[in-house]
């Protein structure tokens, strides 16, 4: 979508993986979605270093509405229990600490977890998202007929864009089209989306992960060429900092959402990410491949002894427009010791003849020194883990 926004892949943080749908403030009360888990949140992306690496977007998923519009004016109204302030206030707190504000609603008749859908009121809530400030949206696409998501999504862009308050917009849509087995129209898709959701929510373990690069990996021909500036694939938000994941495999799914070019969406519970997994969701060499200006997603190239090797076109591009590249070899074995495996630059698919410097993305300490394609390059991967390097071409 042509707005001027989201010109590198969105970076923030958002509710749903970590928090789903608790609304028990008194069982729950530093989990349950409320005003108060927000501004925490924001204040702790500040305050932990996350705003400084680049992540924006305080984003409130579903959950937050009362369970009718107001009687009279037709509007949402945020639950008045556990928002008693409206969203105004949260959003200028969101604001005033730098940050950006991101609010979910869905298409249908309700949301997934059963609150009012935009569907029948679309002009008059685009209105009231602008009205409350409200910079990125997320339409999620339960209980609609997903013939006529098509036509509606386009048309509640473009209400969006006719309040003349820039929103980074979030489409649902192609997800469930794709799990209803029809395909999505891609190029409709860029013109009216900053971003969408491609496949299945994901969930806090490696099988979930998995599942969604297989996803990717297997339908990249007709996925990847779609991602750039202005209109990114969206393969669901980041696990650090969860239950689920162990170092390596946290060290996995940042490298490879990176190579993906896929939004940087933490969903965890900032007070309580371990230091060492803070690290990762603040590596500065990690983020900057995803960011990468050229937004040209990256794709599974091939696949050897279970090390798959994942690899994207990055900057700076040398004179003889050889890219460089920012590249992933992920162990999707589990037998003990470290797999090393060697590799042909040819294979890895480099041919820039003047060679590659080589660093090593997670460890700063690790220059490997300049390859030429007749070379080989040899790593050692980690089971279930990630060895990430950029080769930049000279
Ligand atoms: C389905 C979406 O894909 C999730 O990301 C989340 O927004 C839930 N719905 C909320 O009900």
């Amino acid at each position: 979508l042509d707005n001027g926004l989201a010109l590198t892949p969105p970076m923030g943080w958002m509710s749903w993986e970590r928090f789903r749908c608790l609304t028990d403030c008194k069982l729950y009360p530093n989990e349950c979605i409320s005003e108060e888990l927000f501004r925490r949140h924001a204040d702790l992306l500040v305050s932990e270093g996350y705003a400084d690496a680049g992540y924006e977007y305080i984003i409130i998923d579903d959950c937050w509405l009362e369970k009718n519009r107001d009687n009279k004016t037709k509007k949402l109204v945020a639950d008045k229990k556990r928002f008693p302030n409206g969203l105004n206030p949260l959003a200028d707190h969101i604001h005033n600490i730098g940050l950006k504000f991101g609010l979910y609603q869905d298409y249908g008749t309700n949301t997934c977890a059963g609150f009012p859908g935009v569907i029948k009121h679309m002009q008059l809530d685009a209105q009231t998202f602008a009205d409350w400030d409200v910079d990125y949206v997320k339409l999620d696409g339960c209980y609609a007929n997903i013939s006529d998501m098509a036509v509606g999504y386009p048309e509640f862009g473009r209400l969006l864009n006719a309040t003349g308050r820039p929103m980074v917009y979030s489409c649902s849509w192609p997800a469930y089209q794709e799990d209803a087995g029809e395909m999505p129209d891609y190029t409709s898709l860029k013109q009216h989306c900053n971003l969408w959701r491609n496949w299945d929510d994901i969930d806090d373990s490696l099988e979930s992960v998995a599942q969604i690069m297989d996803y990717f990996g297997k339908n990249q021909d007709r996925i990847q060429p779609h991602a750039g500036p202005g209109h990114w694939n969206d393969p669901d938000m980041l696990l650090l900092g969860n239950y689920g994941l162990s170092y390596d495999q946290s060290k996995l799914q940042m490298a490879i959402w990176s190579v993906m070019a896929a939004p940087l969406i933490m969903s965890n519970d900032l007070a309580v990410v371990r230091p060492e997994i803070k690290d990762i969701l603040q590596n500065r060499k990690v983020i900057a491949v995803d960011q990468d200006e050229l937004g040209i997603q990256g794709r599974r190239i091939l696949s050897k002894n279970q090390i798959e090797v994942w690899s994207r076109p990055i900057t700076p591009v040398v004179s003889n427009n050889q890219h460089s590249y920012a590249v992933a070899f992920v162990s999707r074995r589990a037998d003990g010791a470290p797999y090393r495996i060697v590799f042909t630059l040819k294979e890895l698919e480099l041919h820039n003849t003047a060679g590659y410097d080589v660093q090593d993305l997670y460890d700063d300490k690790n220059h490997l020194g300049v390859f030429r394609p007749a070379n080989q390059f040899i790593t050692r991967v980690n089971p279930n883990g990630v060895t990430f390097y950029k080769f930049t071409a000279l």
